[in-house]
């Protein structure tokens, strides 16, 4: 790759991956490695700059992550963030001592005037965490910043490059926080802006012709972004030297099979198989209500299912797995490969013969996955859509799963999300989607008595999936919802909406 790299040396602090996001916002490439990194790692890594992230520790305690002082002798700036911020002056001669009182939330802070603070007013908001700070500054420093309680929360050797943050740039609730980081960035570092998605785009396309040549690479597709952006990138590289196979077992959301096919065989001519094995699958979840055996049969059956068409292939060079940056961060390990665990991955390099996985997404955040995507001309609703468990919508349908089910699952999911989009409410909501609850309530539908299925809504507001809250839509859109539900789907006479946060809820309810 050609593009300039600043190196996020990682302290341990809960920000960490935000702060890599920040850097990428600003088009500048990074990466988010250990502390434990050698000098002689980091020099090899060529960065034009080092953060240093924040961290749970303090530098006086036995066992706190250290850093050869080496770092600050390479000519490379150095920008270090709270904990990071400490460590600095602590390794080139300052005093870090204990706060009388812990500084937490917003607070005001004053800034003086430096390449680092540059465009920022006098007077801001910061956002502070800690309970240590800096006393004293080491010899050529000079304070940049202050607050209240913090008579450095900012400091710097302009000659040298070496700055320190005692509070948290990368959170919204800093106010010029980002501007703050696109100073170090450019006025600091003399970043040029290179890391843009076309420029990935570009670029990846050379290297996976130049990788793959006329050998050969399959695909799973599930219809998900990462998986979609994954192949139509090696496509773009390879064209029918990549084969897709996709599995449709008959629990996607309505005419989702339908656009994989119009998107990715007829629009862009891929070599695309789809396997039909809904009947299959709905065969071995017949009379099947507890949650864990539907997952395990749907995984076991999707890999016999992938088995039987990879072994009509033969033998491929390649395998691609969509693993994505925060993947490969969270597996602590960010040299080897990650297998994801879900089904629709998990199982497949056993029953494939192949001689290599690619991994062509395995640098990117999720949010470039989809501007990568839309740079590569894929539509909206493949790009923005939501995540979707392997298991489909039989982890939707509460007990057995029958295709009248299922029927009345995606119509009542295809209204919602019609009505989502059309409040204008399909961006700020993480997941929304209907359920069909295991149990049966009367009504009154003209002059019969009904006796039909309870519908849940379970729609949440999220960042990650880990934590959830359920999403305040509002009364009206609600009542959209639910008036056209009961009047436009077969055996649904009852909405109710699910409000629980995960925890102690999940957002599946299976
Ligand atoms: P829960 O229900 O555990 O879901 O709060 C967290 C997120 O994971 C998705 N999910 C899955 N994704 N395979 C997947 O690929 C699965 O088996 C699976 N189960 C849950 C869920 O939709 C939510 O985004």
């Amino acid at each position: 790759m050609t593009h300039q790299k600043v190196l996020i040396l990682d302290f341990g602090g809960q920000y960490n991956q935000l702060i890599a996001r920040r850097v990428r916002e600003q088009g500048v490439f990074c990466d988010l490695k250990s502390s434990d990194m050698t000098l002689e790692e980091i020099k090899a890594y060529n960065p034009i700059g080092i953060i240093f992230t924040g961290g749970p520790s303090s530098v006086y305690a036995e066992g706190s992550p250290l850093i050869d002082k080496g770092v600050f002798s390479l000519g490379v700036p150095v920008l270090g963030l709270c904990y990071g911020c400490q460590l600095t002056a602590h390794l080139l001669g300052g005093t870090v001592g204990h706060t009388d009182t812990s500084e937490y939330g917003k607070t005001e802070v004053v800034y003086e005037k430096s390449p680092l603070t540059k465009d920022i007013p006098e007077k801001a908001v910061c956002w502070m965490s800690h309970t240590d700070s800096v006393k004293a500054l080491p010899a050529g420093f000079k304070k940049l910043a202050h607050t209240d309680n913090c008579p450095y929360a900012a400091f710097g050797d302009e000659a040298r490059k070496i700055y320190g943050v005692q509070f948290h740039p990368e959170v919204n609730h800093t106010q010029y926080g980002t501007q703050l980081l696109h100073n170090f960035l450019y006025e600091v570092c003399g970043a040029a802006g290179d890391w843009t998605m076309s420029n990935f785009v570009a670029n990846q396309i050379k290297a996976l012709k130049e990788k793959i040549g006329d050998r050969k690479v399959l695909c799973a597709m599930s219809g998900g972004v990462d998986s979609a952006v994954a192949a139509t990138l090696i496509h773009k590289a390879v064209g029918d030297n990549l084969t897709c196979v996709f599995v449709d077992h008959g629990l996607l959301r309505k005419y989702e099979a339908d656009e994989v096919m119009s998107v990715f065989k007829d629009g862009l001519k891929m070599n695309l198989i789809k396997v039909d094995a809904g009947a299959v699958f709905l065969k071995k979840l017949k009379g099947k209500s507890d949650p864990e055996k539907k997952r395990k049969i749907i995984g076991k059956q999707f890999i016999r299912t992938f088995e039987k068409e990879a072994k009509k292939i033969g033998k491929v060079d390649f395998l691609v797995q969509g693993t994505i940056y925060p993947d490969v961060i969270e597996s602590g390990k960010d040299k080897s490969a990650v297998i994801k665990s879900h089904h629709n991955v998990g199982g497949l390099p056993s029953v494939v013969n192949f001689e290599e996985i690619i991994e062509p997404l395995r640098d990117l955040f999720k949010d470039e996955v989809r501007k990568v995507g839309f740079e590569l001309g894929l539509p909206k609703s493949v790009v923005m859509r939501q995540p979707f468990p392997g298991p489909g919508l039989a982890i939707r349908i509460m007990g057995a799963v029958t295709e009248e089910k299922l029927e009345t699952l995606r119509d009542s999911d295809y209204i919602l999300r019609e009505e989502i989009a059309k409040a204008g409410l399909d961006e700020q909501i993480w997941q929304y989607f209907t359920v069909i609850t295991n149990s049966k309530t009367v009504g009154v539908q003209g002059d019969f008595r009904t006796y039909e299925n309870v519908i849940a809504i379970r729609a949440v507001t999220s960042l990650d999936a880990m934590t959830a809250d359920w999403a305040r839509i509002p009364d009206s859109v609600l009542e959209a919802i639910s008036n056209r539900i009961v009047n436009e789907v077969k055996h649904a006479n009852r909405i109710v909406y699910d409000i629980t946060s995960k925890p102690p809820a999940t957002i599946e309810w299976e």
